[in-house]
């Protein structure tokens, strides 16, 4: 997913040092390539790094080529000091004016400093992705969550993002559900309101049941021939199930609905002409009756190739063979260009697999790329796989509504919000915090879920971001006016500046969490913002400030973290409530 983010004021100086390179030693580098990066050492905003990385390259030492830059730097407008330190670091501070000017542009810019993107791609991301007549877990909390942000992320950028869920809906847990529906009788749901009970009495009968695993398996048969009265069985189990999964999405206020379902089910028509294909391209093998791929790469320790089963030796079909139209589907009739997919870490191998001989089959090229967005487990204090008091497996649906319960705990208790607006406000709250939570871990670890740490007023939270937020419009509330939109803006207190400077790096952040599809790149921004803030409320007072010039560039700068901090949670999937 190249980068293409561009604007803001560490990447203007980027672009300043690579013109002084271009000019002193006839080299050519990128502004990323300036290793620009926000520093407060010696009274500096930014510290360029670049010439201990080219030093090797044009033979010469470190702070000779910082020197050399320095000469060159032709930033006068924006660069009050540039000075070396160490073995050829450049500490920069800007001029006070200049950044006052950038700041002062953010308020005439919806997009808040932050491009679009100037090659949009058209993106199909795989999220959430339970499974049908199970009961979604916490497991597909992460994906879910993590998938959100991504398309929103991604969309924000500029691209074309198109959400799918690939539900677990087909193969032969079907028909074991199925026969045990008809045995209970259908239409009276009651049974299935509870997916995983059901499911457990369903495999019950099919251990313990003397026929009833013949009677399975013949209906397995009748569903993928297509027999309609299986067919209408079939399809009430995944309408229970989307009744079930549709209440998750919209306590999340996730976007995804029926129609962004392309289930295993939707790939059974393709599944032939994927094997066809593959078989012409000269990558099956058949292995004890079974049609394999080897994808190149992948061995066991002994040293033997390791298959991924297209067609078992009875017919049938598996979760690779699905994969592979998965990914044929999504490249050759929807002409995407790349392909998300985010699912549990443990799934990573089979993924690689599947991209490997994706490549082969050349569903997958330099235009057209799968990563696999892989995440940890969600661990209980205890520091295993978070379970329920009993032991058994939290269900989702408990889990987001203990969120809402305890979120009534950090509501402040002078709080005026009642009735459905204070339930809405604890929605916000409890979920974001859950959101926040995940997403603030680096995706790939696993992380200990404690609602006390989650919820908290202080500390990397959403709780203290929205609060963040909250104060900041109440104090406009106080002062009961907005500054004129041309009223310049002063940054002479530290706590001023500093809070601009962490204004100006939205870009950068956004970018990182589109590059590295790192969300928590973003939150830690979000919260050096609040942080940036609290400093400057006990700093600057504005109700009080001594002029009403003042007042109005304080005003400004308020109104822009307001804007950042909404605008920072809204990519994540979280509100920002007005009142607290
Ligand atoms: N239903 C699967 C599970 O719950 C996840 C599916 C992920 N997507 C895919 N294309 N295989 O583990």
């Amino acid at each position: 997913m190249g980068s293409v983010l561009r604007g803001d004021v560490g990447l203007e100086l980027g672009q300043r040092v690579a013109r002084a390179l271009r000019a002193a030693l006839d080299v050519d580098i990128t502004a990323e390539q300036a290793l620009i990066r926000p520093s407060n050492r010696d009274g500096a905003d930014y510290q360029c790094n670049v010439a201990m990385s080219l030093a090797k390259k044009v033979g010469r030492n470190p702070r000779e080529v910082a020197t050399l830059i320095v000469e060159h730097l032709d930033a006068q407008d924006a660069v009050e000091a540039a000075e070396i330190a160490g073995p050829g670091f450049i500490n920069l501070k800007l001029r006070r004016e200049w950044l006052e000017t950038q700041t002062a542009n953010l308020l005439r810019d919806d997009r808040l400093g932050v491009p679009e993107t100037e090659e949009p791609r058209r993106i199909a991301i795989d999220y959430s992705s339970p499974n049908v007549a199970k009961e979604m877990h916490v497991g597909h909390l992460r994906s879910t969550i993590i998938g959100d942000a991504f398309c929103r992320l991604l969309s924000f950028a500029g691209h074309e993002v198109i959400p799918h869920n690939h539900l677990g809906d087909w193969g032969t847990p079907f028909g074991m559900l199925i026969e045990h529906l008809t045995d209970e009788g259908h239409g009276a749901d009651h049974e299935i309101s509870d997916l995983n009970a059901f499911y457990q009495q369903a495999r019950q009968k099919f251990d313990n049941e003397p026929g009833f695993a013949d009677r399975a398996r013949r209906r397995v048969v009748l569903l993928q021939g297509g027999d309609e009265a299986t067919l209408a069985l079939w399809h009430e189990l995944v309408g229970e199930s989307q009744r079930h999964f549709n209440q998750v999405y919209e306590l999340l206020g996730i976007g995804l609905s029926a129609q962004d379902n392309y289930g295993e089910s939707f790939y059974n028509p393709y599944l032939a002409d994927t094997i066809t294909e593959l078989q012409q391209k000269g990558l099956i093998e058949t292995s004890d009756g079974a049609l394999c791929v080897f994808p190149p790469g992948f061995t066991n320790r002994e040293g033997d190739r390791l298959p991924l089963i297209v067609r078992k030796s009875d017919g049938g079909y598996g979760y690779a063979t699905t994969d592979f139209a998965t990914v044929r589907y999504w490249v050759r009739e929807r002409k995407v260009d790349d392909l998300i997919y985010v699912v549990g870490t443990p799934q990573a191998q089979h993924f690689q697999m599947i991209f490997a001989t994706s490549k082969q089959a050349g569903w997958l090229d330099d235009a057209h790329t799968a990563v696999h967005t892989g995440f940890g487990t969600i661990l209980g204090s205890d520091g295993k796989t978070i379970r329920t008091r009993a032991g058994g497996t939290i269900k989702l649906i408990d889990l987001l509504t203990e969120a809402v319960e305890n979120s009534y705990q950090v509501m402040p208790e002078s709080s005026d919000v009642e009735g459905a607006e204070k339930e809405e406000l604890a929605r916000t709250l409890g979920l974001g915090a859950v959101k926040y939570a995940d997403l603030s871990n680096d995706r790939e670890k696993d992380y200990v879920f404690t609602w006390e740490k989650m919820l908290a007023k202080t500390g990397d939270t959403s709780v203290y971001i929205q609060y963040a937020n909250a104060r900041i419009l109440s104090i406009g509330r106080k002062v009961g006016r907005e500054a004129p939109q041309d009223a310049p803006l002063v940054l002479r207190e530290q706590a001023e500046r500093d809070l601009a400077l962490k204004l100006l790096q939205l870009p950068t952040a956004i970018q990182a969490a589109i590059d590295e599809l790192a969300p928590h790149k973003l939150t830690t921004y979000l919260f050096e913002t609040a942080t940036a803030f609290s400093t400057f409320y006990n700093d600057c007072p504005v109700a009080t400030a001594e002029t009403r010039e003042l007042q109005d560039s304080r005003l400004h700068l308020l109104t822009l973290t307001s804007r950042v901090l909404t605008l920072g949670l809204s990519l994540l999937g979280i509100g920002a409530p007005e009142r607290l």
